[in-house]
């Protein structure tokens, strides 16, 4: 009797073969739990979300226990909206995608057994993916041109890195923050300014009427282009330490001029960090990927830095900047076009790959 890994040996061929062959993604890392369609890899027929971020807000950030509980409740039918909305069935899928580190342990434990579940039952090739990859790859979902290799900056809520992406499947990291991801260090610094779970968002748009210059935020080590890394704690305790003064001597502090003074602070950091790396490696494009890709100040900051100095800039639709499944499927499809391919006994891990 032949095992699972030897029965989907011929449908893992057939997909290799056949460029407009189905996917299916799962992403079930945080959050957010969600499943896409994509065709010939790029290619997106459906996307399906439920958030969770309603719930999280109560307690002010994600409460690990509740957001697997969610995933479980929801997956199947996340799956379900998925493939109805592409118009296909399982029997049509010709792979299956699935987040299965970094994040929550309990989280990704639940997304990684359905699609194992799922892979067995329909005698499916299955590929479990690296969510930070994932998110790179969403820059192939909104640029169809885009190959490796190029330069990446990743801003999630729980990494903060700089990537070359060598190839679809080769990572190098070239830089990563010393403390806080940028993500963290918005969601931190929004709480202290009273908004709500997520603040990156919330920040943003206070920043808006904010007066970037107000407090000079700056630290010597983020200034310095000759270091890759980069470190955000420092300036998240400075908004936090001005809050706090400001409410000992009855003080209303501009929460706005705050907002905007630490967004520039992080954005030039990213920004003038991750265009060094580019040019320094001699990349002529640099792609920008998290969820923080959906900061506007940020992007535009990248776009005017990357006209400048000569390079390509590449973000993703903003559809595709925060957790989704057609990015986990886009990268999972690259993995199997690289002959490679995840067994039964995948296992979620809280730690990423990418390490120095
Ligand atoms: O990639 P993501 O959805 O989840 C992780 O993999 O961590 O990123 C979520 C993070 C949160 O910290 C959130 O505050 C931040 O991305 N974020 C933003 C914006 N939208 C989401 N940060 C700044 N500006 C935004 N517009
Ligand atoms: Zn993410």
């Amino acid at each position: 009797m032949m095992n699972y890994f030897e029965r989907t040996q011929k449908a893992f061929e057939h997909y290799k073969a056949t460029p407009d062959a189905l996917i299916l993604g799962i992403e079930s890392s945080c959050d957010e739990t969600a499943a896409a369609v994509l065709r010939g890899g790029r290619e997106v027929f459906s996307m399906a979300v439920h958030t969770q971020i309603p719930i999280h807000r109560l307690y002010g950030g994600v409460v690990p226990e509740i957001a697997s509980r969610s995933h479980t409740e929801r997956i199947t039918a996340v799956v379900e909206e998925a493939l109805e909305k592409a118009g296909v069935g399982l029997p049509d899928i010709g792979a299956i995608a699935v987040t299965c580190a970094p994040g929550l342990i309990g989280a990704l434990l639940v997304g990684v057994s359905f699609a194992k579940g799922l892979a067995l039952a329909a005698d499916k090739p299955l590929i479990g993916v690296n969510h930070i990859e994932g998110h790179i790859a969403a820059n192939y979902l909104t640029y169809p041109d885009l190959e490796p290799p190029f330069m990446c900056l990743v801003a999630s809520g729980g990494h903060s890195h700089i990537v070359l992406v060598k190839d679809y499947d080769e990572f190098e990291l070239i830089g990563r923050t010393r403390d806080d991801a940028a993500g963290e260090a918005f969601d931190k610094v929004a709480r202290a300014l009273g908004l709500p779970y997520p603040g990156g968002p919330e920040v943003e748009k206070l920043a808006e009427s904010g007066n970037a210059r107000a407090y000079p935020l700056h630290t010597p080590f983020n200034s310095d282009l000759s270091v890759y890394d980069f470190s955000f704690s420092g300036i998240k305790t400075a908004v936090v330490n001005l809050m706090h003064n400001a409410q000992q001597k009855g003080d209303e502090p501009n929460r706005a001029d705050i907002a905007a003074s630490f967004q520039h602070s992080v954005v030039e950091t990213l920004t003038m960090k991750s265009v060094q790396a580019a040019l320094d490696r001699g990349m002529g494009t640099l792609a920008l990927a998290g969820g923080v890709s959906a900061n506007k100040a940020l992007r535009e900051r990248l776009q005017r830095e990357c006209d400048k100095r000569g390079l390509r800039f590449c973000r993703p639709d903003m559809r595709f900047c925060t957790d989704n499944a057609a990015m986990i499927a886009c990268q999972g499809h690259y993995r199997l076009l690289k002959d490679q391919r995840s067994d039964l006994d995948l296992n979620p891990s809280a730690e990423s790959f990418l390490s120095r």
